[in-house]
Parts: structure tokens; sequence; C-alpha cells
């Protein structure tokens, strides 16, 4: 794919824009991510999991909302327009939609965590339901791409620092007292995930997570991603990433 644009919104993170030379993308769902090549790092063999943040259908075109975290995602970061990406797509299962169209949903998300959001919560206005999101960063300033979430439903927000919207974890976010979700999906840090999960559980709400465990080959070959299930051993990167929180086993 070639990057036609690379729109940096902080320090530590950027906007990808990938364009497809002939492919329209169409078979995308939300929640599947890409493996993306390094090329010339001496230090990143692997490909890198990156999630999809959206999908143009029309202008053969899909963002990637990348974080620096490393040698390979500073590179990516770094990427200039009219670069070539060698990359892998779409792969993973990608999140389940609610049978009612009524529904009450709540997708919640902490820094690079908020990219499959935006376009789970553009499939869930597709089929007629308002998504509300609850979003997490250190900082007003790390909110990443909130005007775009705030076209789509209510945004409810937490800051570390208390810049923007209640202090301190989405966790311990006043609307996740509300007894009336049908459902959360969630992305990010383990802990964030299972304080959401804890939160589901409270209200009988079914929780969504999709996991970012270690990946290497992306398409079920090296093992590395193996996550416990009720299932048993199942890879994150082809039966996964997203899971029923019911068919992990993190509170056994
Ligand atoms: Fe290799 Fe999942 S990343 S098996």
């Amino acid at each position: 794919m070639t990057v036609i644009e690379n729109l940096r919104l902080t320090d530590r993170f950027s906007m990808l824009t990938l364009q497809h030379h002939s492919d329209s993308l169409s078979d995308i769902l939300p929640g599947q991510f890409l493996q993306v090549r390094i090329d010339d790092s001496k230090t990143t063999f692997l490909r890198r999991p990156i999630s999809i943040c959206d999908v143009n259908r029309e202008t053969r075109t899909l963002r990637l909302l990348v974080r620096r975290a490393g040698d390979g995602t500073n590179r990516l970061c770094d990427l200039e327009a009219d670069s070539s990406l060698n990359v892998i797509l779409p792969l993973g299962n990608g999140f389940s939609l609610p049978e009612a169209g009524n529904a009450k949903v709540l997708l919640a998300g902490g820094g690079v965590g908020v990219a499959p959001l935006l376009l789970l919560g553009k499939k869930l206005v597709e089929t007629g339901i308002r998504p509300a999101f609850l979003l997490g960063a250190r900082s007003k300033q790390e909110l990443l791409i909130m005007d775009e979430f705030a076209k789509l439903g209510d945004v409810f927000v937490s800051t570390d620092d208390g810049s923007a919207g209640e202090k301190g974890l989405i966790t311990e976010n006043s609307v996740l007292a509300d007894r009336t979700w049908d459902r959360f999906y969630c992305c990010g840090p383990k802990p964030m995930m299972v304080g959401i999960a804890k939160a589901g559980k409270r209200i009988g709400a079914r929780v969504d997570v999709s996991l970012e465990n270690m990946m290497a080959c992306g398409v079920g070959a090296c093992l590395c991603c193996v996550e416990k299930t009720v299932r048993g051993n199942v890879c994150v990167c082809t039966e996964g990433p997203v899971f029923n929180v019911e068919d992990l086993t993190w509170f056994d």
C-alpha cells in the first residue's frame, strides 16, 4: 500500500492513511488488524500488528493510528507520503454486532486502543445503533480523534491528570455505574479490559475485548500469541483478537 498522508497527532501518535493499489478493502471488518513489515530496520525483524482504525472503500484507503513504542513503530510514525508499505490484511475475526437494533452499547478504549472503536462505531451507526464511547488518555492533549467519535455518539472521557472529563482511569468513570448498558466493547491494556469486564459482569452486560497479546506471524504459525480460553489454548491472531470475555479464563 502507499502512504498518502501521515498526520502527526501528538509527539507520540500518528495517523497514517494508506491507499491500496487495486483492492476496494470491502471485506475488512471492525476489529480486524493488519501486519506491517518494517523495512530498513536493524532491530525489527517481525511484522508489527496494527488495528485498522477506519476504512474508506471509495478511495480504497484505510487509516492506522500508531503509537511510538519502539524502533518499528517509530519508523511507521516517521513515514513520509508516497512511501510504500508491505502489509498483510485483513487478519483476525473482528467484533460481533448486537442482534437487537435498540441495544445500548458502550465502546471503551484508552490511548492507541481507541483505534478499532472508530470503525466499530461507524458500523454500529450503519446498523441503526447509536453507540456511546468511553475514552481515556493521560491528558486532554492525548485524547485522539475526539471529533470523529463525537459525530457518532455520546462521548465520556477520563484523563489521568483531570485535564478533560473525569480524573482517573476509565474503569472508574461514573458512566459505568449506569446499569442499563447491554453491551461493552473494550480495547486497551489488560488491566483496563479486566476492569471493564468486571463492570459488565456487575450489570449483566456482555463484554467483548480485543486482546493485544504479543504477535509475530499473525497467521497462526508461531504460537506466540496463545491465550487460554474455556475451549483450550487458542491463537489470538486467528481466533481473535476479539473475544467475549466469558470465553476467557480471567476470572477462574
Ligand atoms: Fe503467530 Fe499468532 S502471532 S500464531
